[in-house]
């Protein structure tokens, strides 16, 4: 089966199985037309560079409540929003997302819809504007986190050490994103990883792509991803 059937049982499985975490809905005043907020989104991402889901939650709702949006965050002074920031960690992220706020606000509050505009504003390196522009803006971009890596590396059981095999995933992950939905896919790929696809005892047997993976043939998938003795 090829990749267009792969996207597909993905986004299928997605549509029943998805985590409701905070971010992924976006209430009507917010919303434009069926898309979620781009402020929600670089919030949630930015928050999610390196702490994980279940911290976040809190933190994320307590920001949107306080600063509906990125022009309130802009007008906000910086003390407020590194208290609000505070036990998050890497506070160096707060001050960027201050910075950043200021200059989206100065725009008139539209963030840039591609990965390069995105990429310039502060706190946005390269896997933090594509998973903006696939969510927010429906761009197919290929989104590489932890999770990505280990997935791909199991259905193609790539033998490579993991530290070597970046170009060869992401190359198999830009293949992979489909035309509609590149958003669903990307956040499909994160919760995947997350619940199924899981570093130790994976639950193939619960797994959309059971049919497509190829380390499940080899009889250990815990194997993928391969890494270089220490
Ligand atoms: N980690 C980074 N971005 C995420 C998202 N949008 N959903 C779940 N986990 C994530």
């Amino acid at each position: 089966s090829g990749d267009s059937s792969i996207a597909a049982r993905l986004l299928a499985w997605y549509d029943a199985h998805h985590r409701d975490l905070p971010w992924r809905v976006t209430p009507v005043a917010f919303a434009r037309g069926t898309r979620p907020d781009p402020y929600r989104v670089w919030l949630s991402e930015v928050m999610l560079q390196q702490t994980t889901v279940e911290a976040v939650k809190a933190y994320f709702r307590t920001f949107v409540e306080k600063w509906p949006t990125v022009e309130a965050l802009a007008a906000a002074p910086a003390e407020d929003v590194m208290k609000a920031w505070a036990g998050l960690g890497y506070y160096s992220r707060a001050r960027n997302l201050k910075a950043c706020a200021d200059l989206v606000a100065q725009r008139g509050g539209r963030f840039p819809e591609t990965e390069a505009g995105l990429k310039e504003l502060p706190g946005i390196g390269a896997y933090t504007a594509a998973a903006i522009a696939a969510i927010a803006f429906d761009r197919p971009a290929a989104v590489v986190d932890g999770n990505v890596e280990r997935v791909i590396s199991r259905l193609h059981s790539i033998e490579t050490p993991l530290s070597e095999a970046k170009p060869e995933i992401r190359a198999l992950v830009e293949k992979l994103v489909p035309r509609t939905r590149p958003g669903d896919f990307a956040q499909a790929m994160m919760d995947l990883g997350a619940t199924i696809c899981t570093p130790r005892r994976p639950r193939c047997m619960l797994c959309p792509l059971r049919e497509d993976c190829s380390a499940i043939l080899s009889g250990d998938p815990e194997r993928f991803p391969v890494r270089l003795p220490k």
